[in-house]
């Protein structure tokens, strides 16, 4: 069986499907831990109601960005973490941990990539974007991470609708439908293509 470390920063509700996925044996892995970048999120709250241990850990509390990326993949390595799943996560992931876990890192993002990723297109503001755009179908992607923002190889997205009067909060809700509802299932068939 697998070990997941998921990353969050913030409500954790994607982090939620995959207990949920995991507790009812649609997801046959364990989640040995949860990397946070700050204390009293929603993600730490659900972590710590299912028993899943929680290291809080951010670039910015450390003078030197090697430092970080030692105790992060230290951090990793004690919890035995086979793939690395972001759900939500706000900070740039180090190479480092990128070059160990090649292939092995996950990342839910609320648009059709390529469309409406990279820098600064996170949260509301990528629904926003699509509104003012005009388009007519947003959704969900799941992709590997690779070193570029959003860029590496995608491996399933789900669309939705824009409706006429959709206010970007009633799109990502929309949109978030979905990513809880995909998000487990990719997870699920991409360990099943894991050799190691
Ligand atoms: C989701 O929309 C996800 O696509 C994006 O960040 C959001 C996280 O939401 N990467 P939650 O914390 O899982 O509720």
């Amino acid at each position: 069986m697998k070990n997941l470390v998921v990353f969050a920063s913030g409500s954790g509700s994607n982090f939620q499907s995959i207990i949920d996925a995991v507790t009812n044996g649609n997801l046959n892995a364990r989640i040995t831990g949860l990397i946070a970048n700050k204390y009293n999120i929603g993600a730490i709250t659900k972590a710590e109601a299912n028993d899943i241990p929680v290291r809080v850990l951010s670039d910015i509390d450390f003078d030197l960005y090697s430092d970080y990326e030692n105790v992060l993949l230290t951090q990793l390595r004690s919890w035995k973490a086979d793939i690395v799943i972001l759900a939500g996560y706000l900070r740039k992931i180090p190479g480092a941990v990128i070059s160990e876990y090649e292939g092995k890192i996950l990342n839910i993002h609320p648009s059709l990539l390529p469309k409406y990723g990279g820098k600064g297109f996170y949260g509301i503001k990528v629904h926003k974007a699509v509104i003012e755009a005009g388009d007519t179908e947003s959704g969900c992607t799941i992709h590997i991470v690779s070193e570029e923002y959003d860029k590496g190889p995608i491996l399933a997205q789900q669309k939705v609708s824009v409706l006429p009067n959709d206010t970007p909060e009633d799109l990502a809700a929309r949109v978030l439908v979905q990513e809880h509802l995909l998000y487990p299932k990719i997870i699920a068939n991409y360990i099943n293509t894991l050799t190691n």
